[in-house]
């Protein structure tokens, strides 16, 4: 972004603080449906206490077990963390780590009567087992992913398929958060697709999702679905105005990493429209995992409460600077998020 679109935009940011902050105030009161395919970060680490007689590896004496909520249950997190009222729908294996994921939901209060026990398939587990010597950092070592390459039996997709329409009525959105793991199946797609309101985040196939209201794509993402790549304005502009065109959404928000993101959407004459939203932290990031996440949910519950697309995208991506500063997938909450506004405003009024 340049210099004068850079101050413009600071200058409507600015004007526009105490409605962000109001809208925020807000999201509480927002009812919402997340279809996950929902996963299991785990992450073990422990000192090297020596090399082992039984092969050459280190042995770890066990320090720590985190265990948090990843893939499509890190949307479903993050939201409840900002206040909204969620409820979860997707699948768990018949196992400990579907046990463990549904009690930190549960004592998040997020409804989880829409998770459903697949019987043959695991939940999604990375574990990740981390050492470190004394007095030293700690590295990972290695990562052990648990999944099945099968899909959910079709008995399952069509009960997850029921839960789904039968919350229409009960919510103001349904965000779609599609990690490739299986969940994602015709007939689920399809019964989210019956509400007014859908926000798809997912790793591919965007035209699946037809006429859902809006897509977040990371720029990867963008790419592949377009199939050029993404290295200037010009085919940046071209790649929101095809997304529009493929999918028959209203609104396409591009995601880029350090770049912030860009809007598409259709305006009241059915013409073309697009913005561009800088990062708003780039000195402490961190740890990008699970950013898109935390914009996504941000984004939502600001479209429920009243936002403009270019409003609840500002707060996507003030909700994203945030967890980039924490290490693994992060969530935040509305006084943070009222907080890193002030701030973000006095750094700019300080240059
Ligand atoms: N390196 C970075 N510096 C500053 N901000 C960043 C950086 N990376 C990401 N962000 C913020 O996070 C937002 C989302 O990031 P990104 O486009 O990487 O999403 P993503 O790839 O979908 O993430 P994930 O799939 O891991 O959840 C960006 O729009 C930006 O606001
Ligand atoms: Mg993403």
């Amino acid at each position: 972004m340049n210099q004068p679109a850079l101050s413009q935009f600071f200058a409507q940011l600015i004007s526009s603080q105490d409605r962000f902050c109001s809208l925020i105030d807000n999201f509480n009161q927002v009812k919402l449906l997340v279809i996950g395919d929902l996963t299991l970060d785990e992450f073990v680490t422990g000192e090297v206490e020596r090399i082992s007689r039984e092969a050459p590896v280190l042995i770890l004496r066990h320090e720590n077990t985190r265990q948090i909520p990843g893939g499509g249950a890190n949307a479903v997190y993050n939201l409840a963390k900002l206040g909204a009222q969620v409820k979860a729908a997707g699948f768990v294996g018949d196992d400990i780590q579907g046990a463990a994921l549904k009690s930190i939901f549960q004592a998040a209060n997020i409804d989880i009567t829409g998770i459903l026990t697949d019987h043959h398939r695991p939940t999604v587990t990375k574990s990740r087992i981390s050492g470190h010597a004394r007095q030293s950092v700690t590295q990972q070592i290695v990562r052990i992913d648990r999944k099945s390459d099968q899909l959910p039996s079709q008995d399952l997709q069509l009960q997850l398929a029921d839960y789904i329409l039968s919350q229409i009525d009960q919510v103001e959105a349904i965000v779609c958060s599609d990690y490739g793991d299986g969940v994602f199946t015709q007939p689920v797609i399809q019964a989210a697709l019956t509400h007014s309101s859908v926000i798809v985040d997912t790793q591919n196939d965007l035209p699946r999702y037809q006429k859902a209201t809006l897509f977040t794509p990371n720029l990867p993402e963008a790419e592949q679905a377009v199939g050029y790549s993404i290295n200037n304005e010009k085919t940046l502009q071209q790649a929101g105005e095809d997304l529009l065109d493929k999918t028959n959404a209203q609104q396409i928000l591009i995601t880029r990493g350090d770049d912030g993101m860009s809007g598409f959407y259709y305006d009241d004459n059915n013409q073309i429209q697009s913005w561009h939203i800088p990062a708003f932290n780039r000195t402490d990031v961190f740890d990008v995992t699970g950013a898109g996440d935390t914009v996504v949910a941000a984004l939502t519950l600001g479209l429920c409460v009243g936002a403009s697309f270019w409003e609840a995208a500002v707060l996507g991506n003030l909700a994203a600077s945030i967890v980039v500063r924490q290490f693994g997938t992060a969530t935040t909450t509305n006084g943070e998020l009222k907080q890193a506004l002030a701030i973000l405003i006095e750094d700019y009024q300080n240059l």
